[in-house]
């Protein structure tokens, strides 16, 4: 705020600023409300923000917990989130920063507990956020999850890294994909989901299962990630610690030789040549509820395939296929593959056809 034309003092400062903040939703201006310089009795709670939000026709708040590694999400219809904010004003934050169309106020608590309510006119033009909750693509996880900033798919303003944007498609799918199986299972509730992810790679899909477990669903989660690539669990491992993800381990190890005592989810996703079969193999042995896998098209179907070469009636393009011995197949690698239904990359939409030959 740049300038400061009243400041009071009156003792009703709190009962005003409660009552600016009525106003602005019941007149839909409300644009944010931030929470913060924290006292109140939740270890590691920074701030909350709130934005107006309308979830299944209900007008709302939709509230973010930050704390120092995550962030928590949670909607409360407007008399509930009032009600919210005047019982954490001044016991559990000593500051509150209201922005709406018209105003912009501030309230704040001396170390006696003073209430003070500086106002101003809005600064700027400013438009209320869309709000529109209902009509947004669900998503499973939020981009300000900090892994995905440690793991390279967001930036420092937790924006999606335009490159990453194929993973994180992918990472939502297959959270979807599992969040409907596992509302399938009955696992006890009073004991940890133990997940098992098989050729983990980089940690993209343990580190999104664990997290939607643990934080979306809060349910308490024992994940460990087996991979082949020391480098990688080093890597994964540094990041679970500094982001205390509880319960998120990565061991360095072979799916042909790591066998977990038991599991309830088992995991291999693009798992090289046939450690996806192995994977398979022990997920049944353990008798894992849930079996989520999809084999490594590259490596198992690849060297299957081979070329003499594009012919005319292939594609009309020159063949770039790079091995072509003991050919079969009348078609270049790139058309085979697309003739057979499959794509000549890795991806969780993949569907498994058998090639046929065409000779
Ligand atoms: C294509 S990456 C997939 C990573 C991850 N599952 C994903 O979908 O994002 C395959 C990973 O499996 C690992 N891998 C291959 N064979 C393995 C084996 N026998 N045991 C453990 N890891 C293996 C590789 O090192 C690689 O990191």
């Amino acid at each position: 705020m740049s300038a400061i034309p009243s400041t009071q003092a009156a003792p009703d400062a709190r009962a005003q600023f409660l009552a600016l903040l009525a106003d602005a939703l019941h007149q839909q201006s409300l644009v944010k409300l931030v929470l913060a310089r924290h006292v109140g009795d939740e270890a590691d709670l920074q701030r909350i923000t709130a934005k107006p939000l309308t979830v299944k026709g209900t007008p709302s708040l939709q509230f973010v917990y930050r704390y120092k590694t995550r962030d928590i999400t949670r909607n409360l219809a407007l008399d509930e989130a009032l009600a919210q904010i005047g019982e954490w004003l001044p016991g559990s934050f000593r500051n509150a920063h209201l922005l709406s169309l018209a105003d912009e106020a501030q309230l704040e608590f001396s170390k006696k507990g003073k209430p003070m309510l500086h106002r101003n006119a809005a600064q700027q033009v400013r438009q209320v956020a869309a709000g529109e909750h209902d009509r947004e693509k669900k998503r499973y996880l939020e981009l300000s999850r900090p892994f995905l900033h440690d793991l390279g798919v967001t930036d420092k303003q937790q924006a999606l890294i335009p490159a990453m944007s194929r993973k994180w498609k992918q990472i939502n799918k297959f959270i979807e994909v599992f969040s409907h199986a596992f509302g399938s299972v009955a696992l006890p509730v009073e004991q940890p989901v133990r997940v098992a992810d098989f050729g983990s790679g980089k940690g993209y899909l343990t580190f999104a299962i664990h997290d939607y477990l643990s934080n979306t669903l809060q349910r308490p989660a024992q994940v460990t990630g087996v991979e082949l690539r020391a480098d990688m669990v080093e890597l994964c491992n540094k990041a679970a610690s500094h982001l205390e993800h509880p319960g998120l381990v990565f061991e360095q190890g072979d799916v042909r030789s790591v066998v977990p005592a038991s599991i309830d989810v088992m995991i291999a996703l693009h798992a090289c040549d046939i450690a996806t079969d192995y994977a398979i193999h022990t997920g049944i042995r353990c008798g894992a509820a849930i079996i989520m896998c999809s084999p490594c098209c590259h490596k198992q179907i690849r060297p299957q395939l081979s070329s003499p070469g594009c012919s005319s009636r292939c594609c009309n393009t020159a063949c770039t296929w790079a091995s072509r011995p003991r050919c079969s197949l009348t078609a270049c690698g790139p058309c085979t593959w697309k003739r057979a239904g499959m794509k000549p990359r890795c991806s969780s939409s993949f569907r498994w056809n058998t090639p046929t030959r065409t000779r």
